[in-house]
This record gives structure tokens, C-alpha cells and sequence, in this order.
């Protein structure tokens, strides 16, 4: 990228050096509406459920991490789940962190850590890594792989669902606004519309952010390769959220 404007090629990994010249969308403002996605985005629901099984049907994890964890959506199905496991939430937002507190005070297996990946200096602690929506808005995927790769033990898990392709802000509106007209009538979808105007206004921000190179977007395939180069193995493999992400469950080569 020769000069930090230019979007690099779908795919490219970027250097922190390169991001750090840019703006960041806000998280904070986004925490405020982050949780209407998980009210009433059914692609967002369909998710945490794919989750949820996926947590159903492995070997119970002693200690996970949930990396970028936001409003901790993902660490409450966790905390619920395994009861008896250790579940840290690694979230380096103050108002996403804040309301995951909020959310989670009944759960007494829950560690909370104001932190980025990168600042992470645990080694092979982890049986289960989890990663939703937040790789590609961290600086240098390709070292922030190996991050992940470090956290866990030789065989650990990691679930990551990355957002690879372009935020396209209308394609979304219109998706859920039929969605909300079906559910709740026109005023309905109206009302959570106005609520959730945040989210619109950060999801634009997000685009841009893709524009600019700041945020990374990738294939599948282009996933998958920088995951294998970090030393993981990929048991699944699914394009999911309407197509905009890539979900892959892999195993920590040992
Ligand atoms: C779209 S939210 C996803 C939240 C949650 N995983 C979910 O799916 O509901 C992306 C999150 O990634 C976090 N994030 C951004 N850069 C990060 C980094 N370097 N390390 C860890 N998390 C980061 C943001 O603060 C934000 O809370």
C-alpha cells in the first residue's frame, strides 16, 4: 500500500504501522445500541445459536477466552453453559466492557480484562479460543493469528467468525427493516430503527473504515490461508451472516 489511502487488495494483510494512521469507527458509541443486533438481527441470533451448539457438542472447555468480546454475548453463552470453566472476556472498549459487566454480574465464572489481543501476554492457557466479528478490525491479522495460535494449548479450539467482505450499510437496512415490518408492523420498524440509528451510523463507519484499508476484508480462501499459516488446522469452514463472514472452527496444531 504506498501511501495508507488506497484500499490494499481483498485479502492483503495489513500492517499496524499502516493502520495506526487512520480513523477508528467508535465502539464506545456502538456499545450504547450493540444489543438491539442481538434482539433483532436474526443473521445476528443465528450466529450466537450455531454457538451455542458448537458448544454443545465439544468436549467442556476448563478455560476460554473470548477475544473482542463486546457486550459479551458469546462469554454469556459460555458462563451458562460451562459453569464450571473459567470464561475471560478480553475487550479493549470501556463501554463495550461496561456493558458486558452489566449484563453478566450473575455469573461468577466470568473474568473481565480491559485488553487487546495484542497486549494478551497469557501462553497455552486456553482449551477454547473464541473470535466473533473483531479479527478484522485489529491491527496485522497476520500477527494477530499467531496471537490467537499462542493463547492456546497444543490441540485448543478456536471459533472465529470474521466479517470479510463489504459492509454494504443499505443492503442491511432493507434486510432488517422487512424483517422488523414482518415482526413488529411498520411503526415497529420504525421505532427500533430510531434506536438502533447508532449502529447504522457505526456500520457506515465501518465501510469506510474497509475503504481506506483500515479494516481488513477477505474471501474465504484468503481466511483460511492466513489461518493455516498461523499453525491451526480448519475442521469447518462456512460462509455465514448473509454471505458477509466466514466462520471456521480449527484445532491448535500441537
Ligand atoms: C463488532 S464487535 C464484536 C463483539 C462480539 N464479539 C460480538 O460478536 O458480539 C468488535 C469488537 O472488537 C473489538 N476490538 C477491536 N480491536 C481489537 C483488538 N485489537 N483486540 C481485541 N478486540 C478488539 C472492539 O472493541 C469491538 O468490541
Amino acid at each position: 500500500m504506498p501511501d495508507g489511502h488506497a484500499a490494499p487488495p481483498s485479502g492483503q494483510i495489513h500492517s499496524p504501522e499502516t493502520q495506526a494512521r487512520e480513523v477508528r469507527p467508535d465502539w464506545s458509541a456502538y456499545a450504547t445500541a450493540y444489543d438491539l443486533l442481538s434482539d433483532h438481527n436474526p443473521a445476528y441470533r443465528a450466529l450466537v445459536a450455531d454457538f451455542t451448539a458448537f458448544l454443545g457438542s465439544i468436549e467442556r472447555p476448563r478455560v476460554i477466552y473470548d477475544i473482542g468480546g463486546g457486550t459479551g454475548n458469546y462469554t454469556e453463552v459460555a458462563a451458562r453453559l460451562c459453569p464450571e470453566s473459567e470464561v475471560h472476556l478480553m475487550e479493549p472498549d470501556a463501554g463495550m466492557i461496561g456493558h458486558a459487566r452489566a449484563k453478566l454480574a450473575a455469573h461468577d465464572n466470568v473474568r473481565y480484562h480491559n485488553i487487546a489481543l495484542e497486549d494478551v501476554a497469557a501462553e497455552g492457557a486456553a482449551d477454547l479460543v473464541i473470535c466473533v466479528h473483531a479479527l478484522y478490525a485489529m491491527p496485522g491479522q497476520g500477527q494477530r493469528l499467531d496471537d490467537l495460535r499462542r493463547l492456546l494449548r497444543p490441540g485448543g479450539l478456536l471459533y472465529l467468525i470474521d466479517l470479510g467482505r463489504d459492509m454494504n450499510v443499505g443492503d442491511w437496512r432493507g434486510y432488517l427493516f422487512s424483517h422488523l415490518k414482518k415482526e413488529r408492523g411498520l411503526a415497529g420498524a420504525l421505532r427500533v430503527f430510531w434506536q438502533g440509528r447508532e449502529i447504522a451510523k457505526q456500520n457506515a463507519a465501518i465501510r469506510k473504515a474497509q475503504k481506506s484499508g483500515l479494516y481488513w476484508t477477505h474471501s474465504g480462501a484468503e481466511l483460511a490461508s492466513a489461518v493455516s499459516d498461523a499453525g491451526f488446522d480448519i475442521l469447518r469452514q462456512d460462509s455465514v451472516y448473509r454471505d458477509y463472514s466466514d466462520l471456521l472452527v480449527c484445532r491448535a496444531v500441537s
